[in-house]
């Protein structure tokens, strides 16, 4: 499943998808074959990233306490606006790649979506965080939510949410992708991983 948009050498690339959709493990091998092939390039994680982002990571997936929806999606944000001004505009200033896991488009299919705190909100919060720094590419894996449920080791307070959550977030992507077809590319997750690496190689034809 690819779109017919050509990739055009921009170089912000956010790995997206549903719970076990396999995000870590094909931005790794993405990053590790642009880098064989000369590349520079960083791999960053959201939230997280940096020191006070990671420290936002575990009040948002560790704590026992209730976040409301707002909350949520303002300590995602925040920790979104650290990483895009210490990490990601620096690296891609000087040229680099920034492979991500996870960005934004997770607000807008959790937060929005999941949440259902809309699209506009999430979108004008997420803009001001990001200066504007939108990642350039979205790779979505996607995978039935309840397979990739399923696949995830341990859960965390957003991970562990009920069927119809994931359900929720699954479809926010699948109509992300649609409303923006150039900026998505849509990979078939349940495929062997040999097959989605290099659909996404191939993609942004990177050559080895
Ligand atoms: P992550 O550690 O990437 O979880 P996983 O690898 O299990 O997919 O992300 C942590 C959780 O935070 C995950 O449940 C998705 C959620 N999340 C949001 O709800 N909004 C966001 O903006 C981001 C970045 C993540």
């Amino acid at each position: 499943m690819t779109n017919d948009h050509r990739f055009t050498g921009a170089r912000y690339i956010a790995f997206e998808g549903v719970e076990g959709a396999g995000k870590s493990t094909i931005a790794k091998r993405v990053a590790d074959h642009l880098e064989a092939a000369g590349e520079t390039v960083l791999l960053v994680r959201e939230p997280g990233g940096t020191e006070v982002g990671e420290k936002i990571r575990e009040i948002l997936l560790l704590t026992d306490h209730h976040i409301t929806p707002r909350a949520e999606a303002a300590l995602f944000a925040a920790s979104r606006a650290q990483l895009v001004a210490e990490v990601v505009a620096p690296a891609l200033a000087e040229g680099g790649w920034v492979l991500s896991d996870r960005s934004a488009y997770s607000s807008l299919a959790y937060q929005a979506g999941g949440r259902g705190l809309g699209l506009d909100e999430i979108f004008d919060l997420n803009d001001v965080a990001l200066d504007g720094v939108w990642p350039d590419l979205v790779v979505l894996l996607r995978i039935e939510p309840g397979v990739g449920v399923a696949r995830q080791s341990e859960g965390d307070r957003i991970g562990n949410e009920a069927a119809i959550f994931h359900e929720k977030v699954a479809q926010a992507f699948d109509d992300l992708a649609e409303e923006e077809p150039d900026r998505f590319l849509v990979v078939d997750a349940s495929l062997p991983e040999d097959d989605v690496v290099d659909a996404v190689i191939s993609y942004l034809g990177v050559a080895p």
